[in-house]
């Protein structure tokens, strides 16, 4: 039998991360049609990341629902400063937005970030009260020749470098293995939690108890047939959810099967 959860500590947590999708006018239409299902939703964490763009409209949206928190997918290390096209802590905060996703695979992949960045970028978000979601995972590659423990132990050590262990309660951490990213391709969850356990003992290691109590969330291909069976594993707490996320339904139906297994 799978150790049960502690009702306590570790509340479910569903992301969607929109990635470029949307524009702002398009977003209100989703939060709309999300945050009319989700309405009835209690004791759990749901979180939409639309692009920068559609922040004020997602703001103004979320208003009149309560239960949904609003997220970004990126922000700048620095306060402020002539740094083109980049977004700070505070101009995050003036739209209520309450998480931000830091470190995902596509931003260290295709625009270079290194866990050194990463972890920066996390102890600015902190400084901020943004509640980061960092990232980590690996490729086809790694996996195939057996560096996923390796690679998930550096990542997570170097990206959380210098987190402040008191405000350990704000982080939560996503594996997202890149081959599982879009492709269809989802992580079994035997495969999936075997690295989450990893990851709360490299938490528990760096950080002390309180470290074996980050939510530590899944994402790569999530949907709704497969959420039930990745997110029922002991040390799962939720799911970083991209493609299913811009479907209203789809979204609700894993939200709904993260309700569904707490309750049980
Ligand atoms: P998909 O759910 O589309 O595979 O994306 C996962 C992801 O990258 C979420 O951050």
């Amino acid at each position: 039998m799978k150790p049960k959860k502690s009702v306590i500590t570790r509340r479910p947590i569903v992301v969607g991360n929109w990635k470029m999708h949307r524009t702002a006018s398009d977003t209100r239409d989703l939060l709309q049609d999300i945050g009319t299902r989700v309405s009835r939703i209690a004791n759990m964490d749901l979180v939409a990341c639309p692009p920068f763009t559609s922040l004020p409209a997602a703001s103004d949206a979320l208003g009149r629902h309560g239960i949904l928190a609003l997220g970004a997918q990126n922000m700048h290390q620095n306060k402020e400063g002539a740094f083109t096209g980049e977004i700070s802590g505070s101009m995050l905060r003036e739209f209520g937005v309450r998480y931000v996703i830091l470190g995902h695979s596509e931003r260290r992949q295709l625009f270079n970030e290194t866990d050194a960045l990463v972890a920066a970028k996390a102890i600015t978000a902190v400084d901020y009260h943004l509640r980061p979601i960092v990232c980590v995972g690996e490729s086809l590659t790694q996996r195939q020749e057996k560096q996923t423990e390796a690679v998930i132990e550096s990542q997570v050590r170097a990206s959380l470098a210098g987190f402040p262990a008191d405000q350990i309660e704000e982080l939560v951490v996503a594996y997202e293995p890149i081959w599982a990213i879009g492709t269809g391709k989802v992580a079994t969850p035997h495969q999936a939690n075997t690295v989450h356990h990893q990851i709360r003992v490299l938490l528990t290691q760096q950080f002390g108890s309180k470290g074996a109590d980050v939510r530590v969330i899944y994402g790569g291909s999530v949907k709704p047939d497969n959420a039930t069976a990745l997110m029922s594993e002991p040390d799962i707490d939720g799911a970083l959810v991209g493609g299913a996320s811009l479907d209203a339904k789809a979204f609700f139906d894993i939200i709904e099967s993260a309700r569904t297994l707490r309750a049980s």
